[in-house]
């Protein structure tokens, strides 16, 4: 497994974060769309079973990139950052990957409480068994505050992470989105060419 590099994310540090932010992006849509609208039941079932299915793609990715943290190298902060830049990504990298963890969880926790006693079923291939919470009204209640408000909390926070990402780039101009997108150059993505293009004004002149 390749790691990462002193100045820039590695394959698979870049692969698990875009993917997992698009897994997440999809699924905070789907839940609010099968629990806060008026869905066909059948539909609404097979939706809850999608949900939870790549909620738990999720969670693997989240250890996955949890114990690539733990075993890898993290790259520096960029160089143009200053301390509190540095603290305020760092907080915000820890908070959201935590929230990676803690969202799925409280998912697993929702379908492990709730009285209705649905099996939770990991793409029709195996039943994912309940974690050992005990079936109730009051338990499926709280769980699904914490699973609901985890996940807006998310996507809140992913929403002013990426608007800091897009203001890095095209107000700052430096190396902190293109890194993630696995072209960080020496001298960041709107550096000048190293040789200058030759002027073709000048060598029209010099055959006169
Ligand atoms: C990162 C992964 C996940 C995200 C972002 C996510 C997001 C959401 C959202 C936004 C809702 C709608 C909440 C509302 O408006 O009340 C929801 C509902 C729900 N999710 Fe997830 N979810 C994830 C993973 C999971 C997992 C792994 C499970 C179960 C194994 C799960 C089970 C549920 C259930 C049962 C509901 C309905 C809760 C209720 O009836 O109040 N979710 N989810
Ligand atoms: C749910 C969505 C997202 C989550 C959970 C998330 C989470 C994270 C985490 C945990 C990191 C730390 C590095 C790592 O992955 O090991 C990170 C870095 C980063 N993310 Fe995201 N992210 C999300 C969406 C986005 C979006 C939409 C953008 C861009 C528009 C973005 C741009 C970046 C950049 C540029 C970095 C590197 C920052 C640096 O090196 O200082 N992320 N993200």
């Amino acid at each position: 497994m390749r790691r990462d590099r002193v100045n820039g994310y590695g394959f698979w540090a870049i692969g698990l974060h875009w993917l997992i932010a698009v897994l997440i992006l999809g699924l905070v849509g789907l839940g609010f769309v099968m629990r806060r609208t008026a869905v066909d039941p059948a539909l609404q079932f097979s939706l809850y079973q999608w949900h939870k299915s790549v909620g738990f793609v999720v969670l693997g990715l989240a250890v996955l990139r949890g114990l690539i943290w733990l075993v890898g190298r993290h790259p520096e902060a960029v160089a143009s950052l200053g301390p509190v830049e540095r603290r305020a990504a760092l907080s915000t990298h820890l908070t959201l990957a935590l929230l990676c963890l803690v969202v799925p969880l409280a998912g697993w926790a929702v379908a492990s409480t709730t009285p209705l006693n649905i099996p939770t079923f990991f793409f029709d291939l195996v039943v994912i068994p309940p974690l050992p919470l005990g079936r109730s009204e009051a338990g499926e209640g709280f769980w699904s505050l914490v699973h609901a408000g985890a996940a807006y909390l998310l996507l809140a926070l992913a929403a002013l992470h990426a608007a800091a990402a897009l203001y890095h780039h095209f107000v700052r101009r430096d190396e902190v989105l293109s890194r993630m997108l696995g072209r960080p150059g020496p001298h960041g993505p709107h550096a000048a060419p190293a040789s200058p293009a030759p002027n073709p004004l000048q060598r029209e002149g010099s055959k006169q």
